[in-house]
C-alpha cells in the first residue's frame, strides 16, 4: 500500500483517461463528442459512478481485512497508512531544476565574507535558467540562419499570404452566398430556378401596377427597351431595391424582399423585354443600350429605329 496514490488522484485520473479515450475513438467532427452526442454524457456519468463505487468497495474490503488481522499486523498496517503520499518524482525533478542545496549542506558553499552577520552562499546558477539560456542561443542561431541567411517567410510576407488567403475565402463565400448580393455584385441570374422564383415574386407583388405580362398600367411598360430609371440588371435592381421617384408609386422593395429575391425578380423583369404584352403602355424614358455589349453605342441614327424592335434582353 505504500506510496499508492490517494483516491482524489485516482478517480480523476481514470476518469480523464476514459474521457480522452472516448473523444479519441468517437469521430464527432469539429465538435467534442460529449456535445455532438449527448448520450456520451450519460456514459461518463456512469463511468464516474462506477469509479466511485469501486473506491468504496476497495475501502470496505480493506476495512474488513483490517479487522481480521492479528494485533501486530494491525500496527504495521497503521504505520504504513500514516505515511502520507508524496510526489516523490515531482520533488526530485524540482530539486534537479532548481539545483538548490539542501539546508544541511549549505555549509559547503558559504562564502568567507560576513557583513554584520549577513553571509553569502555561492549557489550555482539554477539549471532551469542555464538550460533556457542555452536554448535561446540555439534559437537565435536558427532564427538568424532561417530569416537572414536563407530567405525565410518573414512577418510581412506571412501577413500578405494570410490576407490573400482570407480574400480567397471571402470570394468563395460570396459566390455561395447568393443572398449577399447588392447593387455592386448583382448579376443576371440565368438559371431557370431563379427565373421561376422571380416570376412568382413578380406575380404576387408587381402585377397590380405592371401587369402580369409587364405591359404596364400605373407603372411603366417593362417589355420595351425604354427605361425611365435606367435599364440593365444593376439599374433595375437599384430601382426595385430603392424605389422610383417620389410620389410615382414605386416603393422601395428592400423592406419586403430579400436581396436574392430582388435579384431574381430583376432578372425576371429583364427576360420580359421583347415580349409583346396584350395592352402595352406607351414607351417612357430613354432607350437603354447595354454598354457591356460592344458596338451598340455606335449604331448610326438611321438604324436606331429598326433597332428598337431587335434589342434583346440586356444582360450584364
Ligand atoms: C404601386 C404600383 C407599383 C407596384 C406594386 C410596383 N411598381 Fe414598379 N413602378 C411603378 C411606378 C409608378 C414606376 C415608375 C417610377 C418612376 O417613374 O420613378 C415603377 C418603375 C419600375 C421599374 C423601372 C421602370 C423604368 O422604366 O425605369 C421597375 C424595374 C419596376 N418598377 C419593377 C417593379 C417590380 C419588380 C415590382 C414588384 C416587386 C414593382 N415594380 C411593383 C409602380 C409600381
Amino acid at each position: 500500500m505504500k506510496n499508492m496514490s490517494p483516491w482524489w488522484i485516482r478517480i480523476p485520473l481514470f476518469f480523464f483517461i476514459i474521457f480522452g479515450l472516448m473523444e479519441y475513438v468517437i469521430d464527432s467532427g469539429d465538435q467534442l463528442a460529449i456535445i455532438a452526442y449527448p448520450i456520451t454524457q450519460l456514459f461518463l456519468l456512469l463511468v464516474l459512478m462506477i469509479l466511485i463505487a469501486m473506491e468504496l468497495i476497495l475501502q470496505s474490503i480493506e476495512n474488513v481485512m483490517f479487522h481480521t488481522l492479528p494485533e501486530k499486523a494491525k500496527e504495521r498496517y497503521l504505520a504504513t497508512q500514516s505515511q502520507t503520499w508524496e510526489w516523490t518524482w515531482a520533488k526530485k525533478w524540482y530539486q534537479k531544476l532548481t539545483g538548490n542545496k539542501p539546508i544541511e549542506e549549505e555549509g559547503e558553499i558559504i562564502l568567507d565574507h560576513n557583513y554584520d552577520g549577513i553571509r553569502e552562499l555561492d549557489n550555482d546558477m539554477p539549471p532551469w535558467w542555464v538550460y533556457m539560456f542555452y536554448a535561446t542561443i540555439v534559437f537565435g542561431v536558427i532564427y538568424l540562419a532561417r530569416y537572414h541567411v536563407f530567405d525565410g517567410v518573414g512577418q510581412n510576407m506571412e501577413y500578405e499570404i494570410e490576407v490573400a488567403e482570407a480574400q480567397l475565402a471571402i470570394d468563395e463565400y460570396k459566390k455561395n452566398a447568393k443572398d449577399l448580393v447588392d447593387i455592386n455584385t448583382v448579376v443576371f441570374l440565368a438559371e431557370a430556378s431563379d427565373l421561376k422564383a422571380g416570376e412568382a415574386i413578380f406575380e404576387s407583388n408587381c402585377v397590380a401596377c405592371h401587369m402580369a405580362d409587364g405591359g404596364g398600367g400605373i407603372g411603366p411598360n417593362l417589355t420595351d427597351p425604354y427605361w425611365i430609371l435606367g435599364g440593365g440588371i444593376k439599374n433595375i435592381f437599384q430601382t426595385i431595391s430603392e424605389g422610383g421617384r417620389d410620389g410615382k408609386g414605386m416603393i422601395a422593395w428592400k423592406q419586403t424582399l430579400k436581396p436574392l429575391e430582388m435579384a431574381q425578380v430583376s432578372s425576371y423583369v429583364l427576360t420580359m423585354e421583347g415580349k409583346v404584352p396584350a395592352n402595352p403602355k406607351e414607351a417612357q424614358g430613354e432607350l437603354w443600350i447595354d454598354e457591356t455589349k460592344p458596338n451598340q453605342n455606335v449604331i448610326p441614327d438611321g438604324i436606331k429605329e429598326q433597332e428598337k424592335d431587335t434589342v434583346t434582353v440586356a444582360m450584364n
